[in-house]
Order: structure tokens, then C-alpha cells, then sequence
């Protein structure tokens, strides 16, 4: 390999954020595909850590002197998955530089408890697709990204049925988790029960969906320069069927304005149709979509 600088970072700062996104505004441009790369919240993780930093690396780049050529990120959510996403500046490809990145990223992998690891890539991305055929991982599953649109979403709101959100605190992490892994299928004692506090400092906000006093559901919302994201939103089965669901979401979309997001978007497994259906009445568009290959560790 020519004279390439491959280093792997254990956080976020500034400088790499910054190198980052350039990069990533260079491929998009070039590509049009897009990625997941997570940068604001690896930042605002760095500034806002847990109470036991994580030791472990997640970013792996490749420099060309002070250059930065190549990336491949781990997103770790303290679960039983990893997922990594990367890009190669356009005037360095097919030099072998993603090879080595996904090398370097599969060694770490294999040091850390989770025993499968995510590939992303845009369904546009034929680049992507075909570096992912290299590896020995199957296909998954596709996920949409939804963009609100404000008129849709002015002609979508109706009649309340009363619920209620409240800002979750830390005594809510274990009945959270509990959520996930009914909406998720992720086993309870696979979840790192989420610290509420950090992740507000993050720009994570938890909200529990009341009605009548009783919790029903839960929704994420993530604000982070001006863009609103809706995440982890469900309510609890027998509470189904009612129309908490669609106001769970009005009511998401609403906070997220009241906080002043220019942009509001959400992600959706491609196959859950009553989600998709949901999202689509309340006037989400579809965006863009996200394939996802999956490695397992062999035993
Ligand atoms: C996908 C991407 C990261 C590949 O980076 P790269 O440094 O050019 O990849 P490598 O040189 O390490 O390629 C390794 C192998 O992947 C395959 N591959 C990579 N790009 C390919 C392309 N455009 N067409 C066909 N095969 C390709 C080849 O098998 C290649 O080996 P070879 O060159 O010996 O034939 C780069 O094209 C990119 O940044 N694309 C936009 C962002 C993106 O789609 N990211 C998703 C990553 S999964």
C-alpha cells in the first residue's frame, strides 16, 4: 500500500468533526448516496461521556500526510451489535484504502463482546454494495429515513385521545428497556440501561407516553443543530389499536417543533408496514433508504 497513514481514535473531538464532515460533504456530493455516520452525537458524546469512558476505539481513518482519505466508524450501543459505516474520498478509491480500514475495524470487533456487527451502506451505492460483497456478510435488512412534511402533517392532526408526554428520568431506564425489547426484539439483558440524564446532555430526550397516569409508550427525540430526529417510538400492545400510536407521533412532532427543528425526520425497518403506513398518514415522506448486511462471529 502506498504511503497511507491508517490510525484508530478512541473519541470524537473537534478537529476530527470537522475533517469529517468535509469528507463526508465531498462523497455525498460526489455519490449522491448517503451516509450514517453519526458525527453530531459522537461529538455531544465525547462532551457529555458516561461516569466510565468507554476505552475502546471507534474511529478508524486513513491520512494521506495531513489529509484525511478514508474513515470507517463503529457505532456501539453497548448491545450485542455493532454498526460500521465509512466513505473514501473519490480521488483515493480502488487503492485498497476500505479494505484496510474494514480489516483494522473487523480485528477491534473481534475483541469486543458483541458477537455481530452491521454494514451500512445507501441502496444507491453500488460502490458500497460491491465493497460489501467482499466481506462474508448476508443482508438483513433496509431501513427508510422519512422527512416530515409540514403541510401533510398540518392536515394529519385530529382529535386528542388524551395522552400525555412526560420527560423521562433515570428511574425510567429499566421499564425503557423493557420497551425496547418488545418493539426491537433486543433481550432485556442485552441493553445497557440508558443513562437519561447523559443523553439529555447528548441531545437525547426521553419522553414516556401517559394516558390517564398509566405508561402506555415511549418516544426518543434527538435535537441536534436545527435537524429533529423521532426514534425508539412505540406503545405497549394491549394499548394498540387505538390511536395512541398516531398521537404518540403528533405529539413527537410537535415537541420537536416547540424546540425549534427546522427538519424532522425518522427511520423505519422497509418491512413494517403498520409503522410505514402510520408515519406516511402523518406526513412523512420517504427519503432515502439504508441497507444493512450483517456479520456473526464465528463460535
Ligand atoms: C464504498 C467505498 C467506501 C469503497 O472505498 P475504496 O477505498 O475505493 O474500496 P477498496 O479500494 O478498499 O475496495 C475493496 C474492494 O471492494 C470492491 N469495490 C470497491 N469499490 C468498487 C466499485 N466502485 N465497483 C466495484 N467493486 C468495488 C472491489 O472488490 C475492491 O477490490 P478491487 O479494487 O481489488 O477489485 C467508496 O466507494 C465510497 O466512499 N463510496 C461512497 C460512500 C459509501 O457508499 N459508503 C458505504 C460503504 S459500505
Amino acid at each position: 500500500m502506498e504511503n497511507f497513514r491508517f490510525k484508530a481514535l478512541k473519541g470524537m473531538d473537534k478537529d476530527l468533526y470537522k475533517a469529517l464532515s468535509m469528507l463526508e460533504d465531498i462523497c455525498k456530493k460526489h455519490d449522491d448516496v448517503r451516509l450514517k455516520l453519526e458525527l453530531d452525537y459522537k461529538l455531544a458524546k465525547k462532551d457529555a461521556p458516561d461516569k466510565s469512558p468507554e476505552e475502546n476505539k471507534d474511529e478508524f481513518t486513513c491520512w494521506d500526510g495531513d489529509k484525511l482519505v478514508g474513515y470507517l466508524g463503529i457505532d456501539d450501543f453497548g448491545g450485542r451489535t455493532i454498526e460500521v459505516n465509512g466513505m473514501v474520498h473519490p480521488e483515493y478509491r480502488r487503492r485498497g484504502i476500505f479494505k484496510e480500514l474494514y480489516s483494522l475495524v473487523k480485528k477491534e470487533w473481534e475483541k469486543r463482546s458483541s458477537d455481530s456487527m452491521l454494514l451500512l451502506t445507501d441502496s444507491k451505492s453500488s460502490a458500497g454494495k460491491s465493497f460489501i460483497k467482499t466481506t462474508d456478510s448476508l443482508y438483513d435488512h433496509t431501513e427508510y429515513e422519512m422527512i416530515l412534511s409540514d403541510s401533510l402533517f398540518e392536515k394529519a392532526k385530529g382529535a386528542s385521545k388524551g395522552l400525555m408526554l412526560r420527560e423521562a428520568c433515570n428511574d425510567d431506564a429499566l421499564e425503557i428497556a423493557r420497551q425496547n425489547s418488545i418493539y426491537f426484539g433486543e433481550e432485556l439483558s442485552d441493553q445497557k440501561l440508558l443513562n437519561i440524564e447523559v443523553e439529555k446532555k447528548r441531545g437525547f430526550h426521553v419522553y414516556m407516553a401517559l394516558l390517564e397516569g398509566i405508561i402506555v409508550g415511549k418516544v426518543h427525540l434527538h435535537l441536534i443543530n436545527g435537524e429533529g430526529g423521532i426514534f425508539g417510538l412505540g406503545i405497549i400492545p394491549e394499548y394498540r389499536g387505538k390511536g395512541l400510536g398516531r398521537e404518540l407521533l403528533l405529539l413527537s412532532v410537535e415537541k420537536l417543533k416547540e424546540f425549534h427543528a427546522n427538519h424532522i425526520y425518522l427511520q423505519v425497518d422497509a418491512e413494517n408496514d403498520t409503522a410505514l403506513g402510520l408515519y406516511q398518514s402523518c406526513g412523512f415522506k420517504e427519503n432515502y433508504s439504508m441497507e444493512y448486511y450483517k456479520l456473526k462471529k464465528e463460535r
